[in-house]
């Protein structure tokens, strides 16, 4: 049966991950895997679970395994209010934050409209935005273009930014580079989707004001337990103005009446026991490391030409190679020998830069590292080097 009469309008505008599809088509227990997001699976309290889970079933009975509030259970918004100090009403708790950039979208953007975004884009937004056909530019080529009369774009949406340890570049945004977003914003008078997955992962320097704090009336600052607590679990929140919150919450009915309750209640119980803080304080220490040694490592073996950057946190780095290095070519080499990568023009939304790659550092095993940047720096050389065991 042809289904194709039966969908919508949408539909041709849903991008698939590559990132997802790599992790469809790996096994990633046997390749040295840079490629994926994932947390360190050893940073999860896997220990912990047992006794976390049987104080949250002693304290509050049937409530974990019943219904809850749209916004997020109490306990759960109150714990995030107190940690980044605002009032419980700007608080609404997501299904993930790919669910809050979703949400998001949906609830601003009309077929068409335009989004500004930094260019490389996180791929999970790109897939929001285009699902709900909106048209992304990036924030230097539209104000290029705003400046000349003759080709005046329409007025965008909102601009989506991730400020602190991007994905997929790394990069987190001065002080002086955030003030002059929100000067942009409130000029052309758009909102802010400020994605902050990675910003309590700081490895060095210094934190630095969010958008939020600098534009709290129109800021919509997402947040994820993802990679700080465990992906598996699917929570996030929006911190942002009620008026806005409380269409994000009529949104929310439709997707999906409320977040996982248990999982709210061991998430708030991990939070206000001290765990959370104690348990970031270990992965902070472990990232750092292996952060180091993934830098360390590119400078001993990948050759002169290539750069990356060096992220103060994140999960990330970021590398551009000389300009006839094709990493979407390269690519199938590298995993045939071993090593998975995802080719930076995947960030683009015009398959561009096709000399740059996303590495990761948190996930891979620790051991097969050094071997895994050594044949990726043989195959950017072309020289040859063992497969990875
Ligand atoms: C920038 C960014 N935003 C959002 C997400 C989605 O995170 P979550 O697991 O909370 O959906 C990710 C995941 O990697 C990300 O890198």
């Amino acid at each position: 049966m042809d289904y194709n009469k039966f969908y919508s309008a949408d539909v041709p505008s849903f991008l698939k991950s590559p990132v997802r599809e790599i992790f469809r088509a790996v096994d990633l227990s046997n390749v040295c895997s840079f490629a994926g997001g994932y947390p360190a699976a050893d940073t999860f309290p896997v220990a912990e679970m047992p006794a976390l889970t049987a104080r949250v079933l002693e304290k509050y009975g049937t409530r974990p395994l019943q219904y809850g509030a749209t916004q997020g259970i109490p306990e759960l918004c109150e714990v995030i209010a107190r940690r980044y100090n605002v009032p419980v009403s700007q608080v609404q708790i997501t299904t993930s934050s790919q669910q809050g950039i979703d949400v998001c979208t949906r609830v601003l953007v009309d077929p068409g409209d335009i989004v500004l975004a930094n260019n490389p884009v996180y791929l999970g937004a790109l897939q929001s935005f285009s699902s709900y056909r909106a048209k992304v530019v990036g924030i230097e080529d539209y104000l290029s273009q705003a400046a000349a009369p003759s080709c005046r774009p329409g007025k965008p949406k909102f601009i989506y930014v991730i400020p602190d340890f991007n994905n997929p570049s790394g990069r987190t945004m001065t002080l002086q580079e955030r003030e002059e977003l929100v000067r942009i914003a409130r000029e052309l008078d758009v909102l802010i989707v400020e994605d902050s997955p990675y910003r309590e992962l700081r490895y060095s320097g210094e934190p630095v004001k969010t958008i939020r704090e600098l534009a709290p009336e129109r800021t919509l600052h997402l947040g994820s337990f993802s990679k700080i607590f465990a992906p598996g679990f699917r929570l996030g929140w929006i911190i942002g103005p009620e008026a806005l919150l409380d269409k994000i919450y009529t949104c929310k009915q439709c997707l999906d009446l409320c977040p996982p309750v248990l999982n709210q209640f061991l998430a708030a119980e991990f939070i206000s026991s001290g765990a959370l803080d104690a348990n970031l304080v270990k992965t902070i220490d472990a990232y750092r490391q292996r952060r180091d040694k993934m830098v360390s490592l590119l400078e001993k073996y990948m050759p002169s030409g290539v750069t990356w950057t060096h992220p103060e946190g994140g999960l990330f780095l970021w590398l551009t190679l000389p300009p006839q290095v094709d990493t979407v070519r390269m690519y199938d080499k590298a995993l045939a020998r071993g090593v998975a990568y995802v080719a930076g023009s995947f960030f683009y939304t015009d398959g561009s830069h096709r000399n740059t790659m996303r590495l990761n550092f948190s996930f891979v095993d620790e051991a097969k590292m050094e071997p895994g940047i050594r044949l990726l720096a043989a195959l950017v050389s072309g020289s040859e080097v063992p497969d990875i065991e």
